[in-house]
């Protein structure tokens, strides 16, 4: 009779596990028989009633059921499992083909790309980079470089004074030279650049920008030529306008320099012939430079017996606007629209 349920068990066992669909039902087929009432549990119990010769069997016989059960338990819980997994994955899925959204790219403003261009040829040539302060003291802006007060150079810049006479916002990166020479105590060689911000009380329109950059630079150290200079600035227009460009220096006046050139490379866009971006003259002039006036240097603790140095300066809005074909300088600080940007002409050389 016992045995009869131990058969009619292991039948259904048989079936049973067939029809399951998800765990929740496997598990309520494990309470159904091994649970504490389950089916097989209950079995185990008779074990007490049955006469002592046919206990060992008896037991034999649920282990047996209980085996079966676990075994076919087991397996069915791994492929559920694993079925779970596959319908997350599924689930999951990216669709590769899918278009994907358009992430807007901004792109370096022309001013910024000038200036890592410059740092990068110069720096290669053993020049530091450095950076000198907007608010200045009128002492380096003018009166150090050879801009004493009343001097009429100084209408040319017409300064921002901040509160009296004494300081200003930067008319020029020149003050950076001064700042550098004192820095040096006047017994050591400098080479520097220091692109920056400068500003001027000029009324604003396509070619005025009451707020533009320079880029100031510096070299002091014994024996230098205006050849060296001339060398120097020949990299700078070739890196910038192309290796075809020429160059030439025209005679001009700076306070801080003696002599003092115009740097005028020759015109990328007619190579010489004149158009209106040259006005008809072939050339176009980029910057000014000069070899280091003996005065500055003495103002500065260099002593012109000993050092000499040349130095120079650029408008970088004007070198973007020729490089880039921008002819409205105030372009470069109207930042609402980034087409504003993309728009430019990035020639390269
Ligand atoms: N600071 C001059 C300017 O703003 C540019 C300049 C000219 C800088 C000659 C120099 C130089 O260092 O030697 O017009």
């Amino acid at each position: 009779m016992n045995n009869d349920k131990i058969e009619s068990i292991k039948k259904e066992l048989n079936g049973i596990f067939k029809n399951i669909k998800d765990e929740i039902e496997l598990e309520n087929i494990k309470n159904e028989y091994l649970g504490k009432n389950g089916k097989i549990t209950s079995l185990s119990q008779l074990i007490r009633e049955i006469p002592n010769e046919e206990k060992k069997n008896f037991g034999m016989q649920i282990n047996e059921l209980k085996n079966i059960f676990n075994e076919e338990y087991n397996n069915l819980k791994n492929k559920l499992e694993e079925m779970k997994i596959l319908a997350k994955l599924n689930e999951e899925a990216i669709d590769v083909t899918l278009p994907s959204t358009k992430i807007p790219s901004g792109a370096a403003h022309p001013i910024e790309r000038i200036i890592e261009s410059l740092e990068s040829l110069l720096m290669s040539m053993g020049y530091d980079v450095v950076e000198g302060p907007e608010i200045e003291k009128d002492l380096y802006n003018f009166e150090l470089l050879n801009l004493p007060k009343g001097h009429p150079a100084r209408d040319a810049q017409d300064t921002f004074y901040i509160k009296g006479e004494e300081y200003l916002l930067r008319s020029q990166t020149s003050p950076v030279q001064v700042r550098e020479m004192l820095a040096h105590e006047g017994h050591e060689p400098i080479r520097i650049i220091c692109p920056g911000k400068t500003y001027r009380r000029d009324e604003d329109d396509a070619t005025h920008s009451h707020e533009f950059t320079q880029m100031e630079g510096l070299l002091i150290d014994k024996n230098i030529t205006l050849g060296d200079l001339k060398g120097t600035f020949e990299s700078i227009a070739k890196m910038l306008f192309g290796n075809t460009r020429e160059t030439r220096f025209r005679p001009s006046f700076y306070p801080f320099t003696e002599p003092s050139v115009e740097m005028d490379i020759s015109c990328f866009n007619c190579h010489g012939k004149g158009c209106n971006i040259c006005k008809g003259t072939g050339w176009i002039t980029v910057g000014g430079a000069g070899m280091v006036n003996p005065i500055v240097l003495k103002n500065c603790g260099y002593d012109p017996k000993e050092w000499n140095g040349f130095a120079f300066g650029f408008g970088l809005e004007r070198l973007a606007m020729l490089k880039y074909g921008i002819n409205d300088i105030r372009v470069f600080y109207i930042n609402h629209d980034m087409r504003t940007l993309e728009q430019f002409d990035r020639r390269e050389y």
